[in-house]
């Protein structure tokens, strides 16, 4: 389904009836990532999953992308489906832009379930290689970002070649300005430490123990700053612990849910 909200044609899946769960993929990924979620939550919740602007199959908007940015267009997505509060769910950069939700739009939250993600803001250089990265794309095309992400998506013991050729393919409709636009807003995102504090909603917060991308260090940091949140690790997952193993990460978030 497609939407257009803040002037930007967005694409999204929405199924099932019941309690709402937004989720929010990562980067340079597309809402594909959740396909397991939605078959696995729609008989008893409506699942929403957009491709953020400039990612998968939505439109794209012209420059840096601030993560309130994002978080605007999630909110003006909700409006127009008429639904929220939600259970955001924010993977990794959806984390980012959960984070920055929270902050602007707390009483449109009834849950936070962030998944290998962190609350701090990047290091100068981590800042300085996001920009070099954007630079690279801008003359070499998406796939800078897809050959560099696509083998740290999964845990590394994981052999399953079917499950690696979805990860490219999850990530290949995003288009070059999209992902330059994502990679400069990452650089420039500021601290959430400032506001963990704040959120009142009862917060999840899941990562796999295999994950090359965050260490399970930034997730426990987020459990310890969040008032209302508890933590779960996932054996032998990586970064895209959702998608990797989802039975366990399912049966998690559906208990959580209650
Ligand atoms: C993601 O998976 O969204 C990215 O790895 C996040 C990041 O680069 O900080």
């Amino acid at each position: 389904m497609r939407a257009r909200v803040n002037g930007i044609e967005v694409a999204y899946t929405d199924e099932g009836k019941g309690s709402p769960l937004l989720f929010v993929h990562g980067f340079p990924l597309s809402r594909g990532t959740w396909e397991k979620q939605v078959m696995a939550f729609r008989p008893d919740h409506r699942v929403i999953a957009p491709d953020l602007p400039g990612l998968g199959e939505s439109g794209v908007r012209a420059g840096s992308v601030s993560m309130s940015q994002y978080a605007d267009d999630l909110f003006a997505l909700m409006q127009h489906l008429n639904v929220g509060p939600v259970t955001l769910v924010g993977h990794s950069m959806g984390g980012y832009v959960a984070l920055a939700f929270a902050k602007a739009y707390p009483e449109m939250l009834k849950g936070l379930v962030l998944v290998g993600t962190k609350g701090g803001a990047d290091t100068p250089e981590v800042a300085a290689a996001r920009r070099a990265t954007a630079e690279k794309v801008r003359t070499e095309g998406s796939s800078v970002v897809v050959n560099a992400m696509a083998p740290k998506m999964l845990s590394p013991s994981n052999t399953d070649a079917a499950m690696s050729a979805s990860v490219r393919d999850f990530m290949t409709p995003s288009k070059p300005e999209g992902a330059i636009g994502a990679l400069l807003g990452m650089a420039d995102r500021p601290d959430a430490g400032a506001w963990l504090g704040w959120i009142k909603v009862r917060t999840l917060v899941i990562t796999g123990t295999d994950d090359v991308i965050m260490p399970i260090s930034e997730s426990e940091a987020l459990a310890k700053a969040i008032p209302a949140a508890e933590l779960k690790l996932i054996p032998k997952a990586g970064h895209l612990v959702a998608f990797e193993c989802s039975e366990a990460f399912n049966g998690i978030l559906k208990a959580w849910l209650g």
